[in-house]
């Protein structure tokens, strides 16, 4: 397994090479990708003049709901490491504050403490979720809330792999694939991993809620692939392929995902979630946290 810096530069790198896709298709995201936050969005019960932060808000559609919610005697915060993300998010939502950092290496989020955080698919991406998890905490107010959601393992979510695995063969080379406990969609499929990393991370009243849900997309099969593979890790080696390739790959793609779809209904991705949540504990860490692999 590559070390923590290692980690933080390839998440830091992929990250910026994959924002073009996650800019292109932003509003897609935020109407066909809202099953995947809804669960933890619920459990956040946002009430009006709480300040929440939205961490890895990616192009800000979740942190706009935040804000509608929160209304304007609150606030609503977002933070991404994507810079490009970011300039996104603030150009679609000019009344919301953006950041663009590396959880993972803040002390606390600019603008803390926060009533609640609210995360959708990020916490599993980090290179040190105790570090990224710390920060959160740190810039909770004691008691404050955290409401997230995380993919499950890879069999309740075949889709994922799907457009990459079609796409692959006629592209250049890819990252690597996550190894062991190393940052990816499905580093936090343990539940037992998530407790302890929260724990670690100062975090108390820890639940963690298996949820299945749903993503439905019109029966455009060009259009989904297409997104599929660019919101993916082949998704910067698609933006720099020739047309002929890039028509390859989404034909590859098209191929594996047929049996999500419904022919003139549309797809339908069905996808394994947990819905974690967790309040800050009181008082600060004075040492610095680890995740304890023993328990
Ligand atoms: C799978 S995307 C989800 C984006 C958005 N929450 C959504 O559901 O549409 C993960 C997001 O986390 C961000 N991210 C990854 N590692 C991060 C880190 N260490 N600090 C802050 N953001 C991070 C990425 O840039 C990306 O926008």
């Amino acid at each position: 397994m590559a070390d923590t810096a290692a980690l933080r530069a390839r998440n830091a790198a992929f990250w910026a090479g994959a924002a073009a896709g996650w800019i292109r298709h932003a509003d897609r995201q935020d109407e066909v990708g809202r099953p995947l936050g809804a669960a933890a969005m619920d459990r956040l019960t946002a009430r009006p003049a709480e300040r929440i932060l939205d961490v890895g808000c990616g192009c800000g559609g979740t942190t706009a709901e935040i804000a509608a919610a929160v209304g304007e005697t609150g606030a609503a915060i977002g933070v991404d490491i994507a810079e490009a993300m970011v300039n996104a998010a603030r150009q679609r939502y000019p009344g919301i504050r953006f950041h663009s950092a590396d959880i993972e290496t803040l002390d606390a989020v600019p603008g803390a403490p926060f009533d609640a955080v609210f995360s959708r698919m990020t916490l599993m991406l980090l290179a040190d979720p105790v570090a990224g998890c710390t920060t959160i905490r740190r810039s909770l107010r004691p008691g404050g809330r955290l409401a997230a959601t995380v993919f499950r393992d890879s069999g309740v979510n075949p889709w994922l792999s799907a457009a990459m695995l079609g796409a692959a063969p006629h592209l250049g080379p890819l990252p690597p694939l996550p190894v062991g406990d190393e940052p990816g969609p499905f580093s936090f499929t343990d539940p037992a991993r998530i407790t302890r990393i929260l724990t670690a991370a100062g975090f108390t009243a820890i639940t963690i809620t298996p949820c299945d849900v749903a993503l439905e997309t019109t029966d455009d099969a060009d259009a989904v692939a297409e997104w599929l593979i660019e919101v993916g890790p082949a998704g910067a080696a698609y933006r720099t392929a020739l047309p002929t390739a890039q028509a390859s790959a989404r034909a590859g793609a098209v191929r594996l995902l047929d049996r999500f779809r419904e022919p003139g209904a549309g797809y339908r991705l069905p996808a394994g979630l947990w819905l974690v949540t967790a309040n800050a504990a009181g008082t600060p860490t004075h040492h610095e946290p680890r995740e304890d692999k023993s328990q």
